[in-house]
């Protein structure tokens, strides 16, 4: 049996007290957190950036899933990685030599992943499997947390995971985007095997309850 881990994106929390919610779902027993960096460009909404890593990673051990939205992500790996990320993914779609972001982030010590939107097909990323630490299959159009998961995403998932398999390969496979007790099952059931939640983490009144329902659907 796969191991479920879930990384809560920080998204949906109170921004005014990002050192506390951190922690309240670290201690919740979230995983990974997951940090969504976006840039106004490739992605119609901007988030946060270097600055707001720095200063969460003086305050929690937790594990820093930075989830990079921004376009020619090569111009920033080595700064995002001196600033405390654990993991990185940036966007196939938003370079032009997705092989080369790898092996930066790998250099920096840093685990990589290659991020899909909705409408790239799983295929896209099968030439950088070995490069690759983890998958990110995105289940909305990134740029804005609350929305629905788009259910042809699980597809890919799926296609992904077949994939995987006939080359003897594991790769975990992590979705993003409208996670929630209903979709979770789903998705698991495609071959994904870390869960990105915001609102339904940090919404939820028992933020610890709902990692657990999550991980365990
Ligand atoms: C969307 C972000 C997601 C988002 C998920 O662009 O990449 O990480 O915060 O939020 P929910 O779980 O609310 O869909
Ligand atoms: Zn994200």
């Amino acid at each position: 049996m796969t191991m479920i881990q879930i990384s809560p994106s920080v998204l949906a929390c109170d921004f005014s007290k990002l050192g506390e919610e951190v922690r309240s779902v670290h201690e919740a027993g979230a995983d990974m957190i997951h940090l969504d960096v976006m840039d106004g460009c490739f992605v119609p909404n901007i988030s946060f950036g270097l600055p707001v890593i720095e200063c969460l990673r003086r305050a929690t051990d937790a594990f820093f899933d930075v989830h990079l939205m921004i376009d020619a992500p090569e111009r920033y790996i080595e700064r995002f990685a001196k600033a405390g990320a654990d993991l990185i993914s940036f966007h196939l779609e938003a370079t032009e030599d997705p092989a080369a972001c790898l092996r930066a982030i790998r250099a920096c010590g840093k685990k990589a992943a290659l991020a899909i939107k909705p409408n790239t097909p799983a295929e896209a990323v099968y030439p950088y499997l070995s490069l690759c630490d983890m998958i990110l299959v995105m289940t909305v159009e990134p740029g804005y947390g609350g929305q629905a998961l788009i259910p042809s995403t699980l597809d890919k998932v799926a296609t992904l995971r077949r994939e995987l398999q006939a080359r003897s390969m594991y790769l975990p496979i992590q979705v993003d985007g409208g996670i929630n007790r209903l979709t979770a099952a789903a998705a698991v059931r495609a071959g994904a095997d870390v869960l990105v939640a915001g609102s339904a983490v940090f919404r939820a009144a028992d933020r610890a309850a709902e990692i657990r329902a999550l991980r365990e659907v």
